[in-house]
């Protein structure tokens, strides 16, 4: 071994050899591994940042002093909450509903993305934060 190290022609040869090694193993790796896409669009939305729109869309009505607060308090988490354990599948046919006499708010002043944004967030098992 104290040869071997001794001479640089065959210390070289033994470099590029591992060289030429690694950098197959580099590449061979790089092939598996897939790119993680971070796409910053997709912010996860929770009642924090959705409680502006629900306050705005269906307060009115399903508060304490609303004509609809039989139907569902919507002015605090908690009762929203209780409200979609119960069933998050008749929130979600209600926004998106195009039937007039269904759909709410029954103005149908949600845009084409708060209705996106609330049903993500009710499939996320609407996190509260
Ligand atoms: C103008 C008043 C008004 C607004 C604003 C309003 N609602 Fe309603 N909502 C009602 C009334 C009245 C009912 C009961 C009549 C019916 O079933 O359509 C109701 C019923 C519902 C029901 C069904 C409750 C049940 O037990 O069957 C859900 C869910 C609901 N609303 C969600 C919402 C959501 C979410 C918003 C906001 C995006 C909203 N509402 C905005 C008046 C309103």
């Amino acid at each position: 071994m104290s040869k071997l190290h001794k001479n640089p022609s065959i210390m070289k040869y033994y470099l590029t050899i591992l060289l030429i090694f690694s950098l197959f193993l580099f590449t061979a790796c790089e092939k598996e591994v897939d790119p993680i896409i971070v796409d910053s669009e997709e912010v996860q939305d929770t009642y924090a940042t959705l409680k502006a729109v629900v306050d705005q869309n269906c307060v009115g009505c399903h508060s304490y002093g609303g004509s609809a607060v039989e139907f569902g308090d919507f002015s605090n988490y908690g009762s929203i909450q209780g409200i979609l354990d119960n069933s998050s599948q008749e929130f979600i046919n209600r926004i998106t509903s195009t039937d007039p006499n269904y759909r709410m708010p029954p103005a149908g002043s949600l845009t084409s993305s708060q209705i996106e944004q609330l049903v993500n967030w009710v499939n996320n098992g609407y996190p509260e934060n």
